[in-house]
């Protein structure tokens, strides 16, 4: 296959990007994007602050932008995210305990109730470890609601929508001998247990000099799916763009059945949270294919 979709599909996976709707109107930006990827996440625009930015009052027009281009170009739609302790609006951060809790349900059920049926998959809960060696939980104002949030969220998120996917997603549980890995490890066997509806583990993949690939990240992927969850790369981005790099990854994702797709984050490097000198990415500023993207569809086509 030729372009990264229709590889990820023949082996029933999808391949995916971060799309925002202030982008959308460059038609470089779009041409690749509906080219190459057959799923779309919202860079920022289903975010808390984005979708509710008054309590109570709902805002989709930029959610809907994005989704819709996705759904009119024949893609499907990653949810992300509900519950975060990052780009909370104003009202929010100022919220503790009952009323943050009931304010966290009520944004959930708000969200996806307007995008019931049509999310592949939610990132119902993002980034609630800590990072270092505690492999505890982080310090926030949803945390300080009390331990069950999380679990609190996942209930909430299913009786919204059953249809959806549900999953936790995090930056460095890539590395399985890390302590924020074990950590997430343990909150999703335990959710398991206990009948916690989640689906999925969204590992983002944000992979720099600090947290680098670790050929112990098929281990990654493999526990966790063998916890009776699916594994999805969440927001893939590769600080100096090693092709070699970005081939091990595919590879891992491949080796596991339970590997569902591969989401990029972004699509040029001058699309890049980073910025274009980290080269991240899979296209370079001018949309040409860089070494990288060779390196992944050679991957997704089997050698
Ligand atoms: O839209 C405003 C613009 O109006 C304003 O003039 C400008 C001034 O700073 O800010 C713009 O908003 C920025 C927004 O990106 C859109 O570009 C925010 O400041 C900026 O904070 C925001 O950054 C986003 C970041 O999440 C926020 O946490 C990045 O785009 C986005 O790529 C990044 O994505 C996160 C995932 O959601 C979770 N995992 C980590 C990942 C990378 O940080």
């Amino acid at each position: 296959a030729s372009t990264l979709g229709a590889a990820a599909a023949q082996s029933g996976r999808y391949f995916g990007t971060a799309i925002a709707a202030g982008k959308l109107g460059d038609s470089a930006y779009t041409t690749i994007a509906n080219r190459e990827f057959n799923m779309v996440t919202a860079e920022n625009e289903m975010k808390i602050d984005a979708t509710e930015p008054n309590r109570g009052q709902f805002n989709f027009t930029n959610g809907d932008r994005v989704y819709n281009w996705a759904v009119q170009n024949g893609k499907r739609v990653r949810g992300h995210t509900l519950a975060w302790h990052n780009q909370q609006p104003g009202w929010m951060q100022s919220l503790s305990g009952s009323s943050l809790r009931q304010a966290m349900i009520d944004h959930i059920n708000g969200v996806v109730g307007h995008y019931k049926g049509k999310i592949y998959a939610w990132d119902v809960v993002n980034e609630a470890f800590a990072d270092g060696n505690s492999g505890g939980r982080r310090d926030s104002n949803l945390q300080r609601t009390g331990n069950d949030w999380i679990e609190v969220a996942f209930r909430t998120a299913r009786a919204a929508d059953p249809a959806a996917k549900l999953c936790y997603n995090d930056y460095n549980i890539d590395n399985w001998s890390w302590a924020k890995t074990q950590g997430v490890y343990n909150m999703v066997r335990d959710f398991k247990s206990r009948g916690v509806p989640i689906d999925c583990v969204g590992l983002q993949s944000h992979f720099n000099g600090n947290s680098p690939y670790n050929s112990n990240y098929r281990t990654t992927i493999q526990s966790f799916a063998a916890l009776g969850v699916d594994v999805q790369i969440t927001e893939l981005d590769i600080q100096g763009g090693s092709a070699t790099t970005y081939a091990n990854v595919v590879n891992d994702c491949l080796a596991v059945s339970r590997c569902a797709g591969i989401t990029v984050w972004g699509v040029r490097d001058t699309d890049s949270w980073l910025g274009s000198g980290a080269s991240a990415l899979l296209f370079d500023g001018n949309g040409n294919k860089k070494a990288a993207y060779t390196s992944v569809l050679n991957a997704l086509n089997g050698g």
